[in-house]
This record gives structure tokens, sequence and C-alpha cells, in this order.
């Protein structure tokens, strides 16, 4: 059977680094506060003529490099964002043409902080049915250009980044030894909307609107939804939390991290965390996490790893693979 292997890996910050004093400077908060309740200490920050595309297109040149392939050899770009360059066309398209990649597929998927989850299991389809060859799966944000800068229950924890991956076909024996996307679980909640979801969008108010956000309800879901979407994607893929090597989680808060440990008894050593460094960037911080690990030798090929995560919508989700 086909299977969808992760064949490279790449990541993209944007240089500007934003600390929590810095915020304090022109918000009522403390880098104590900050630290304390979300384990953030600092975020990256795109420069206003840094588009989301820029930050894409850079991770995905690095992921293709690392997978020994070349732009010419892409036919499918999934983009998870939130933050599109444009209304339309699809940021997707726009990092087709800025990669110089052929004429392929390529489209946006829109599940906010799930989004990465989402777009891999998109992805995963096209590969199995034949589809595609050498997929890039992209989360890309500039979450920053949606933050009302005088809420302070907002502002402070969202950042700018993308991660991607390249995805291709190999053939596996259909057992939990293959490499490639083993399992998952998708979720979504529309009837929980009004707790995080951004007050504008062409179709209502003209405007692209800011985020709002009622941080402790959200909160409340996240570590029940998400231990939820583990467990039904470790049952689908056929395996068992503790035959997990790393858990790569959407990075929105530490505390959801060691709630979503503790819940399932995993160890914190297994749990890879750069929320203290890039904030929640949204759909881009699993890849960029994932990116992380890979980079300091943590994760290695091989590996089994979960990918977890919660955001607007309500959406959450979990993706099995084995790297
Ligand atoms: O990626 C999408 C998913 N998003 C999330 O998963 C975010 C989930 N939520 C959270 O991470 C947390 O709920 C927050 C970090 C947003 C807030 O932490 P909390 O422990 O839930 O605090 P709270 O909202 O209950 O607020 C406690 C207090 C309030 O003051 P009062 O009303 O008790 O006087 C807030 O006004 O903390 C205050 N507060 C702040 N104080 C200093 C809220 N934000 C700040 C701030 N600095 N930045």
């Amino acid at each position: 059977m086909l299977r969808s292997v992760v064949t490279g890996v790449g990541a993209a910050l944007p240089p500007d680094i934003v600390t929590n004093d810095d915020l304090a400077k022109f918000v009522d908060t403390s880098d104590a506060w900050i630290v304390e309740r979300t384990g953030i200490h600092a975020r990256h920050r795109a420069a206003a003529d840094m588009p989301t595309s820029d930050l894409a297109t850079s991770a995905a040149r690095q992921a293709l490099a690392v997978a020994g392939r070349s732009a010419a050899d892409v036919d499918l770009i999934i983009i998870a964002t939130t933050t599109p360059d444009l209304t339309f066309p699809a940021t997707a398209a726009i990092v087709q043409r800025k990669l110089g990649a052929p004429v392929g597929i390529a489209f946006d998927v829109q599940a906010v902080c799930s989004g990465f989850v989402y777009a891999m299991a998109v992805a995963d389809n096209f590969i199995v049915r034949g589809m595609a060859k050498c997929a890039l799966v992209i989360g890309a944000e500039t979450m920053t250009r949606l933050m009302d800068w005088t809420d302070r229950g907002t502002c402070v924890l969202f950042g700018d980044g993308a991660g991607a991956v390249v995805l291709e076909p190999m053939s596996g024996e259909g057992t939990t030894a293959d490499r490639g996307i083993l399992g998952f679980a998708l979720r979504a909640d529309g009837t929980k909307q009004d707790l995080l979801y951004v007050d504008g969008g062409p179709s209502t108010t003209g405007t692209v609107g800011k985020l709002r956000m009622q941080g402790n309800q959200v909160f409340r879901h996240a570590v029940v939804n998400i231990s939820e979407a583990v467990i039904a994607a470790a049952e689908q893929a056929g395996i068992t939390l503790s035959q997990v090597d790393w858990f790569i989680p959407h990075q929105a808060n530490q505390r959801i991290l060691d709630g979503v440990a503790r819940r399932l008894g995993i160890n914190a050593d297994r749990v890879i965390s750069t929320v203290a460094e890039h904030a929640n960037t949204s759909a881009a911080s699993i890849p960029l996490a994932l990116a992380c690990g890979v980079a300091d030798g943590r994760i290695k090929p091989g590996q089994m790893l979960l990918m977890e995560a919660m955001g607007g919508g309500l959406t959450w989700g979990a993706v099995v693979l084995r790297l």
C-alpha cells in the first residue's frame, strides 16, 4: 500500500523578535504574567513588507533541499493558513509562482491552528490515491497582523513563522512499521465559534478584522478535546501512546501542553515545546516545532511522531506518522 512519507522538513522565522518586555511598554502586562500563564518569553514578528507567502516559500525551499527535490518536482502545494496574503488567490498559488513550481495542484486549507493537521490529512489522501508524487504541506502565518494591540488577553500570545514538509509516496507493508502517515483524527464544532474568531471578513464587514478570544473558555476545551483526538488518531493508526517517540503539539500555551501530557500519561521529555521562543504561530506551530526537533537532533528518521492541535472553529485533530 502507498504511504505518504515526510522526506524533508523546513522552517522560516522572520528576523524581528518581540520580547514580553517590549509588549509591556505599550500594553498593561508584564514578563512575569506572560511567562507564568503561558510559558511564552518571545515571539517573531514579520515586518510589514514580509507577507505570509515569503515565509512559506522560504520554509518550502528548505524542505525541498532536505528531500533532495527541486521546485520542478512539486505537483501539489497545500498551505494551512488563516493569514493569507490576499483574500484570493490562494497563498499556495502565490508560493507556487515564487518557487517556480510547474502547473499542478495548489490551494489553501483554513482550519486555523489545526490547519497543519487538516492539511496533512488532505495531502495524504492525494498521495495514497496516486494523485501526487511530491507534495509540499506548509503551515504559514503572520498572526501578528490580526492582533488588537490594545487587548492584552490576546496580543501577547501570537507570533509569525512558517514550517513545511515534503510528502512523497512510498510503498509500505500496511503495518505500523511502515514509514509515513499511519492515522489521523479530525474534528470541528461550529457551535463554539464565539470562543475564538476574527471579527471581520470579505462577505461581512469587508475588513480583515481582529482576533477575539475567550481565553479561559478555549483553554478549558483544549485539554479535553486534544486528548480525545490524540487517543482516536493513535487507535486509527493501530498504536499505543507508549509507542510514540515524540509528541509535537500545537504551541498555544505551555500549560495546555502540560495538561494534555498529564492527562495522557506522557512524560514531558517526549514533548517538543517551542512556545517559549515562538509563541502561538497558529498553523505554523507544529511544522516549526517539528523542524526544531529535527534540526537539534532529537527527532530522528524512523521515529513515531504524534502531532495534535486545537483552534478556532472550534477545530481540533491529531496525526500519527513514522518519520
Ligand atoms: O491556538 C488557539 C487556541 N488558543 C489557546 O489555546 C489559548 C487558550 N487560553 C489560554 O492560553 C489562557 O486562557 C490565556 C493565556 C489566554 C489566559 O490565561 P488564564 O489563566 O486563562 O487567565 P484569564 O483569562 O482567566 O485571566 C486572568 C486575569 C484577568 O484579570 P482579572 O479579571 O482576574 O482581574 C485578566 O484580565 O489575567 C488578566 N490578564 C492579563 N494580565 C496581564 C489577561 N491577559 C493578561 C496579560 N497580562 N497579558
